[in-house]
């Protein structure tokens, strides 16, 4: 299989951080955003335009976005659940618009209060209105492998998802280990059959590591299905807070690393990746998990 050129988006400064607590201050979003911009990704996620009741920790976006310094040729995407939320992302100048639902129907109820059909129907104005504003829609099919409520997801109630995400026109689907326990035979059974669906430049592997197989399941995916498009936060911070015992992304840092280690080019700077993740423990007062934090630098 050829191993296609590198796609990563960079989700710390949500994902990373919606469950980081109010300890993590405006100014050292700002901070994060601006070193990771420095690193070579061109994908950054900076912010989520939901409920401030449902994640406090993501109230301030508007005021992320309208600090950062943008840097020419990358993309600053938002999280937005509804139209509410697009239209505050249309204001804060997002640069790309990204819908959530998931493959279980308990999660996504606790997660956006809605079943996966009424998600999907919520989306319709949202994709429409992105892309009259020329924006693309990326959406996100969280618990794809396996759900904090309903165990073991079956392949085919991801792919009936993305089929209807399809249907709407969104520009590419991250598919999600939401609570990091997906091992690379899942990758392999889930990919057998969604590349069967959907073109593979379309797809998004979106890895949380709570039993460290993230990385391993990253290179089975980019290996032996051509997938080239993936998520990570730097520092390895993070989770959902409607997925009980989930731990971060996969640590930014170290996917690239493997990555590299493995025979694949990105421009991305992995110094540049660790100085960021030691910016952001230290304005967290804890340190970041990713294993390139625990080097010397
Ligand atoms: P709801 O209660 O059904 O919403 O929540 P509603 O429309 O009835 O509105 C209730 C209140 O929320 C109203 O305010 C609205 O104005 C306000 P009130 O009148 O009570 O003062 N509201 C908003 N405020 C600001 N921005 C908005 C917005 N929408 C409503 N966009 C809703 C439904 C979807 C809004 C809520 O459940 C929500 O925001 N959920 C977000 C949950 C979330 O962010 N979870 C984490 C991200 S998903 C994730 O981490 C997984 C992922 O990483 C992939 C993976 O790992 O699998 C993506
Ligand atoms: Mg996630």
């Amino acid at each position: 299989m050829k191993r296609p050129a590198l796609r990563l988006v960079e989700v710390g400064p949500r994902d990373g951080l919606q469950t980081a607590g109010a300890s993590v201050s405006t100014a050292a979003k700002i901070a994060f955003v601006d070193a990771l911009s420095l690193s070579g990704l061109r994908e950054i996620e900076t912010g989520a335009f939901v409920s401030p009741k449902a994640v406090p920790e993501m109230a301030d976006s508007a005021e992320v976005f309208a600090g950062i310094a943008r840097r020419p040729g990358v993309i600053y995407s938002a999280l937005v659940p509804n139209e509410k939320g697009l239209e505050r992302a249309l204001a804060a100048k997002a640069g790309k618009i990204a819908v959530f639902t998931a493959a279980s129907e308990t999660f996504n109820q606790k997660n956006i209060q809605a079943s996966i059909s009424e998600s999907i129907e919520r989306f319709k104005p949202v994709v429409a209105g992105s892309k009259a504003a020329g924006l693309p829609v990326r959406a996100y099919i969280s618990t794809a492998f396996y759900c904090p409520f309903e165990g073991k997801i079956q392949p085919e109630a991801v792919i009936d998802v993305v089929r209807r995400l399809e249907e709407l026109g969104v520009a590419e689907h991250s598919i999600g280990d939401t609570i990091g326990r997906a091992s690379p035979d899942d990758v392999r059974r889930l990919l057998d059959l969604l590349l069967k669906s959907v073109p593979v430049e379309k797809i998004f592997l979106h890895f949380h590591d709570t039993y460290g197989m993230a990385v391993a399941n990253a290179l089975v995916a980019w290996e032996d299905y051509g997938v080239s498009g993936f998520d990570a936060s730097t520092g390895g911070v993070g989770g959902c807070p409607y997925a009980p015992g989930a731990t971060g992304n996969v640590a930014m840092e170290d996917l690239v690393f493997a990555f590299h280690a493995s025979g694949g080019a990105t421009k991305v700077d992995v110094k540049a990746l660790q100085d960021a993740a030691k910016g952001l423990a230290a304005a967290m007062g804890r340190p970041v998990s990713s294993r390139l934090s625990k080097l010397s630098l």
